[in-house]
């Protein structure tokens, strides 16, 4: 895994490979088997990104639980709030159900700061984030994060569920971008 890659203008070099990815989606899955015998969570998976480590995650629960995959659909606000971020296929009843939200990357904590206000309205017994990669230097807003893969440097990356302008989610690992 030494090659350099090129999606769309831009050139990446490998990052994180398959055997780096399973080793701590591994361990992220024994937390939560550890954290959640009996419980039977119910996670959300944020579309697009979040495909890949959900999946294989999911994979390696034992414990009983349930999945559901959402959209988050951002609009512009007409008042000077900005954008509004509104999710799109939560069908889920989620009262008093132990919750688990799943993210490919918590990169501003924008996203996940509008969001999770949202789903406490709806009086979940627990709220948690598993994400896989995290850049606390980009970091805006104040997020908490559960069960994390990665700490990684304020880089685009892209594979592995994550795409640039559309590109690059079949990738198996992760690539950064040269800059
Ligand atoms: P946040 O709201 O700034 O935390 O960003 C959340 C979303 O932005 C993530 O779920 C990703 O879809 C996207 N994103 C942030 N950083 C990257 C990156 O380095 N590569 C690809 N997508 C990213």
């Amino acid at each position: 895994m030494t090659h350099q890659i090129q999606v769309h203008d831009k050139k990446f070099v490998p990052y994180l490979n398959t055997e780096q990815l399973n080793e701590q989606i591994t361990r992220i899955a024994s937390e939560i088997n550890r954290d959640y015998v009996d419980k039977k969570p119910l996670f959300i998976v944020i579309l697009n990104g979040a495909f890949m480590f959900a999946s294989d995650l999911f994979k390696k629960l034992d414990i009983e639980a349930e999945i559901c995959f959402i959209k988050l659909a951002s609009y512009k606000g007409v008042k000077s709030t900005g954008k509004v971020i509104t999710a799109i296929g939560l069908d889920a009843e989620l009262y008093d159900r132990d919750v688990i939200i799943v993210e490919d990357i918590v990169d501003t904590g924008k996203t996940l700061s509008q969001f999770l206000p949202q789903l406490s309205h709806h009086h979940p017994k627990s709220l948690k984030i598993a994400a896989l990669l995290h850049k606390p230097e980009a970091l805006q807003y104040d997020i908490k994060i559960d069960y994390l893969g990665f700490v990684i440097p304020n880089k685009f990356v892209l594979g592995y569920g994550l795409d640039y302008d559309g590109l690059g989610r079949n990738i198996d690992c992760i690539y950064q971008l040269i800059e």
